[in-house]
This record gives C-alpha cells, structure tokens and sequence, in this order.
C-alpha cells in the first residue's frame, strides 16, 4: 500500500511515521509514505498558495492550482491499473471508522489531502477528491495529524504489517464490543488483586467472564455500540433456530464482522463488512418488498438461506442465481484429535507429513493446480494470491513436495481443500482438514465450510470428520 499525502508540511508527516510499527513497515516495504509538499507546484513568486475568500469571510483559502499541480505530480507516478482513492481529510467529511479503515485498506495507491487556512477552492476538490474524511467532531489546524492517524490505522490492516498468521486480533473480538480489562504481573498491585477466574486455569469460564466484562463496560462508556451489539444478538438468537442452515450469518455476527441491515420477525438480513455480500434468512415473501429503496438498490450480491426467495429476489433485484452450496458445521467445542495426520509442533509425522501457511513462493504453483484441478477449481489468481498474502493458505508436505492444500476464504470459512492425485487414500485430504478446524477452535470460532450440492467427494470428507451438513441448500446470488 502507498500513501501519499499533499500537505504544506511534508516533514510533520514523515517525521511522525517512520519510527515504530509504521516505521518498520516502511523499512520492510509493506507500505510506502511519500509526501509531496504543495508550496513546491505555486507559481506565485513568493511561493504564496492561499487567498482572501470572494465574498468575503473569516481567514484565507487555499487556491486551486497548486493543489491540483501536486496531485498531477503524484497521480503521474502511479501506475494506471492500481486501484486508488483521493481523500480530502476535512472536519467537512464523513467519520473515519474502523470499517472505512477496511474499505481504504483495499486499495493499492491512497491520496491523502490535508488542508491548511480555513479550507481548499471547492473547484479543484470537486476534480480531484473521491472522498471527504473527518477523524472526529472537533477542528484541528490542519490535516496533517488527521491523515496520520488514518495511515497509522490503515497501515496495521495491510497483510504482514502486524503478522501473517491468522488471528482473530484484527476484529473486535465480540464486534460492536469493547476490550475487556486486562491485567498482568504482578498479582498483588497497590493493595489491588488479579481477579481470581484469570487465574483459575478454566478456560470456559475465564471466556464467559470476558464477554461479560466487555459487555458491562460497553453498556457504560459506549451506550451507542451497546445497542447495536444487542440487536444483532438478538438476530443471532433467531438465526440459532436453525444454527447449521445460518451459520454463516451466526459466525459472521460472532466473528463482529456483521452489520445488521433489517429484521422483520425471523426474517433477518445482515451485510458481511469484508465480502459485501448481503445474507437473508426467513421466508417472508414481501421482505425484500418492504425494504426501503436505497437498501434494496444496494443489494448487488446476495447468499438467500431458503430457496423459495430466489424467485422473488431474482424478480425484484435481477440477481442471477449462481451456486448451489450445503453448509458444513462442526459443532463440537473440542478439538479434533491429530495423532498420525500431522504433528502440532510442525516436525514430520511417520510418513513424513508437515503442515504450515503457504508462502508467496507457492503463487504460481497453487494458482496453476487450482485452474487445472479435476475438482476445485478457483481460476481468480489475484484471490489465491491475497489468500496467501493473508496467512489464509495452508500446504501439506510429504518431504519437501506440496501434496495438498486447503485455505480460509474471505468470509472465513474453511475451503479450496485439494489434494495431488499422487497422494490421495493418504489422509492428506483429512489432516488438512482436521488442521483448519482445530486452528478455527483455538480463535473460538465455529467452523464451517460450504460444499456445492453433488460435490461427494468433498462430502465424504466433511462427515467422516462429524460435519454436519445442511438439510436444505444456501443459494449464492449475484449481478453477473
Ligand atoms: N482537519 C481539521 N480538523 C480535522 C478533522 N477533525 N478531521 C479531519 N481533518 C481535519
């Protein structure tokens, strides 16, 4: 990811990234800080950029043209297919939240404008600004610190600037809740003890405890979360009526990833904020009907949990119904047993078999069995490639020879599972598998996977590893 922020004071930016962990990403070249001075591009004599207001009114503005000059100069060293957003970072702007951090995350190439005096000519913002950005309801002196603090919330979600692994850290854990509090040695500080259920050892109760606290101190400090944290829980609620069914929605909900768009009864739709995708589960025939129309254009992508909404979907938002999938659920909270499939501390079994995340070196590898596979085909190579980017990938070895893989898709559920014709009847398929839920059940997640309606294979696999499948099919929707 490269950031380049237009300011009257490039030093301020860089100076205040380059140490710690934006610091190291730059070292690392994870991200990219350049920032281009707009005095540089004035063409007034005195290298003056601003002016009176016509109209008159309180302070100067900043002109057109050296804005514009400086984002001409930035925009010419960008290469045309990256994808790339130009901000304004203004008090004028929508509020910067976690969620925008995710969506700017995405792209490969951001504008960040900061604004000094008492704003920017309006006409060269409307030319160059794809979006208005506010970090908060109050007026700093310019955007300098505002833009930092997006780069620095941003940066930490581009893949390897924290860690590869997988881990549940980047996501509010419950979602829509705070931290719970943390305490660490020693035990006794100020006449003020560790509290006891920390240090009981008993994992279940010391889960149901955070929960607990993380709900307290929201409903005290973030009334507004509370709220939404408990609508959608009482959606999940509904959704549990039938858990196997929805348990891409109840995880997508669990995992915080969910945004709750209506409820009407059972009826529930939800937006997964990584995907975009809409999930439906109910069977009231005019819920999409009484949507307001805004939310019903918005819908471009769509899983339905019933199939007699196809029709009505498919008339009303001209989706095509594209894939057929059963969910697969692993509903016990233990973890599978691994003995003789794979060992945990990553040195060979017996016959020689490791598994570990796949590197970037196995792109093109991975990649070319997924087009050319006789099941499983996954022909998006720039999905493959962001799924080893993100630690999503996992190989298993016989020695140093690739036999198999599996991965995470991007709405978290188990998937891609491939094994070389050469080491098929080997377990390989099993060990990989039993290796994702276990990985699932160590981030507390409940792990699932969707296998497309006449897949035996796959099917043979997810119950002999007591996955239980769908009664009826989710159906997967889309515009093209
Ligand atoms: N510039 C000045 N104040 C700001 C704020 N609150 N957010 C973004 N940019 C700003």
């Amino acid at each position: 990811m490269n950031f380049h922020v237009l300011t009257l004071f490039p030093e301020m930016v860089e100076n205040g990234l380059k140490t710690s962990i934006t610091g190291r990403a730059i070292e690392e070249g994870k991200i990219s800080i350049d920032a281009t001075n707009i005095r540089d591009f004035s063409e007034d004599k005195h290298k003056k950029v601003d002016d009176y207001p016509y109209g008159g009114g309180a302070g100067m503005l900043m002109q057109a043209q050296p804005v514009y000059d400086a984002y001409q100069h930035v925009v010419s060293q960008i290469p045309e297919n990256h994808k790339r957003r130009v901000v304004y970072v203004t008090p004028q702007g929508y509020p910067f939240t976690q969620r925008t951090a995710e969506q700017l995350a995405k792209n490969d190439d951001l504008i960040l404008l900061c604004g000094h005096y008492e704003g920017i000519d309006e006409r060269v913002l409307e030319e160059i600004v794809t979006d208005y950005i506010s970090i908060g309801d109050y007026v700093l002196t310019g955007g300098e610190l505002a833009a930092m603090v997006m780069i620095d919330a941003i940066s930490r979600l581009v893949p390897g600037v924290l860690h590869n692994e997988m881990s549940a850290e980047t996501e509010s854990f419950h979602g829509y809740l705070l931290e719970y509090p943390q305490y660490t040695r020693p035990e006794e500080w100020h006449e003020k003890m560790v509290p006891e259920i920390l240090l009981s050892g008993n994992q279940k109760k010391i889960e149901d405890w955070k929960l607990e606290e993380a709900k307290k101190r929201t409903m005290k400090r973030r009334p507004d979360l509370y709220d939404q944290y408990f609508a959608l829980h009482e959606c999940k609620d509904k959704l549990m009526l039938n858990k196997t069914l929805n348990m891409d929605m109840i995880e997508s909900i669990n995992r915080g990833r969910a945004i709750l768009i209506a409820r009407d009864g059972n009826d529930v739709l939800i937006q997964d904020k990584e995907t975009g995708y809409f999930h439906h589960s109910g069977t009231k025939k005019d819920f999409f009907m009484n949507l307001p129309k805004e939310v019903r254009l918005s819908i471009k992508k769509i899983v339905l949990h019933q199939e007699e909404m196809v029709e009505p979907v498919h008339k009303l938002l001209n989706l095509q119904y594209r894939l057929v999938c059963y969910q697969s659920v692993y509903t016990p909270r233990e973890r599978l047993p691994i003995t003789g499939l794979y060992r945990a501390d990553g040195k060979p079994t017996e016959n020689g078999v490791t598994i570990r995340p796949l590197t970037m070196e196995y792109v093109d590898e991975v990649q070319y069995t997924y087009d050319h596979a006789d099941y499983q085909k996954v022909q998006d190579k720039d999905y493959i490639k962001e799924r080893i980017e993100k630690g999503r990938m996992y190989g298993a070895f016989v020695g140093d020879e690739l036999a198999g893989m599996i991965g995470v898709h991007n709405d978290d559920s188990i998937g891609m599972l491939y094994v070389y014709e050469k080491y098929r009847g080997k377990r390989i398929g099993t060990a990989l598998q039993t290796y994702m839920i276990n990985k699932m059940i160590d981030l507390g997640w409940r792990p699932y996977s969707q296998i497309m309606v006449g897949d035996e294979a796959s099917t043979k696999i997810q119950r002999s590893l007591n996955m239980f499948l769908s009664k009826t099919p989710i159906i997967w929707m889309g515009q093209d």
